[in-house]
């Protein structure tokens, strides 16, 4: 019997405490995952979920999450959250309370409405300031009112979509991942992210696609990614781990195989972290040495645990 645990990305860390604390209490693992991804998305820290995220090339911080059970195989996902901050727990509620498993824009605004979420505004001054740094350029010149819509508007429809592109590296990427398995073996998988900074307006990443950034089947395992997100769009990531799972690879050898395949694409890197129905755990990096952060329900801090690198053939 596995002792109930989670995983995060480094940004999830700090939070982790949080979901255990809601497991010792009896909640359940999609609770746990829940919860800590709330606190990600509600500090002002990360820098690229939730409260203080990244901007979009209008100023906006849009927000997208999904949450997936891997005991029901039932999603829920939303994209191009501005309004609200907790965008894990409207998207839960999509998968809990709906007929659907993506809402986006306004009607993801609406539903959080009438699901009694509170507005709020996501900007930070750091996160103002953190637009100002990587404005591009035309955008150098920033008024002091930021972030005045208009102006915005009227810089994005004079740029050159193709130079604009070029800007956007990985490292204007980053998003929190965590997996949660309870005694029983039932895995749920949490995702959320204010997307690549400087994006354009109405882009949603990987993070809300069930089988790009999020997958889990208690029966093989949970992947959940980060990084470019168009990249794993194109081959299903999260979703291509499990296959590879399912077909009798060990969750490393299905990983590397995953992962090689994104290489030859040759357009960009991702991450992700993993489980297989056994509890193990694992990180993989496109491009650099990985870790993520381990913590069951009998440890008062979490644990980084040192993951692979996956290179090109
Ligand atoms: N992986 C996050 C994104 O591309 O938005």
């Amino acid at each position: 019997m596995v002792k109930p645990f989670l995983i995060g990305t480094r940004n999830a860390a700090p939070h982790l405490y949080r979901g255990i604390g809601v497991l010792k209490k009896g909640g359940s693992i999609i609770d746990a995952v829940e919860a800590t991804v709330s606190g990600i998305e509600e500090s002002t820290e990360s820098g690229n979920v939730g409260v203080g995220g990244s901007p979009n090339i209008l100023g906006v911080i849009e927000l997208d999450a999904s949450i997936m059970d891997g005991a029901t195989m039932k999603t829920g996902a939303v994209g191009c959250v501005s309004k609200y901050c907790h965008a894990i727990s409207i998207a839960r509620k999509v998968m809990d309370c709906t007929p659907h498993a993506f809402l986006v824009a306004d009607g993801a605004h609406r539903f959080a409405k009438v699901m009694g979420f509170k507005e709020l505004e996501l900007h930070t001054e750091r996160s103002k300031t953190l637009a100002k740094a990587m404005a591009l350029d035309g955008y150098k010149s920033l008024p002091d009112d930021w972030p005045n819509k208009e102006y915005y508007v009227t810089a994005a429809q004079e740029l050159n979509i193709h130079e604009w592109y070029k800007k956007l590296s990985d490292e204007h990427q980053g998003t929190t991942n965590v997996i949660g398995m309870d005694s029983e073996g039932n895995i749920c998988v949490g995702v959320s992210t204010s997307g690549t900074s400087m994006k354009f307006p109405g882009r949603i990443g990987d993070s809300p696609i069930i089988g790009a950034g999020n997958y889990c089947d208690n029966r093989y395992g949970g992947v959940a990614c980060t990084g470019r997100g168009e990249l794993t769009i194109r081959r299903l990531t999260s979703r291509i781990i499990i296959k590879y799972m399912e077909d009798g690879l060990s969750m490393e050898k299905a990983i590397i195989k995953a992962f090689k395949e994104l290489h030859a694409l040759k357009d960009g890197s991702c991450q992700c972290i993993a489980v297989d129905k056994n509890g193990n755990t694992i990180s993989a990096n496109m491009t650099r040495a990985s870790s993520h952060f381990y913590m069951d329900i009998d440890m008062t801090e979490p644990k980084e645990r040192q993951g692979i690198l996956v290179e090109p053939d």
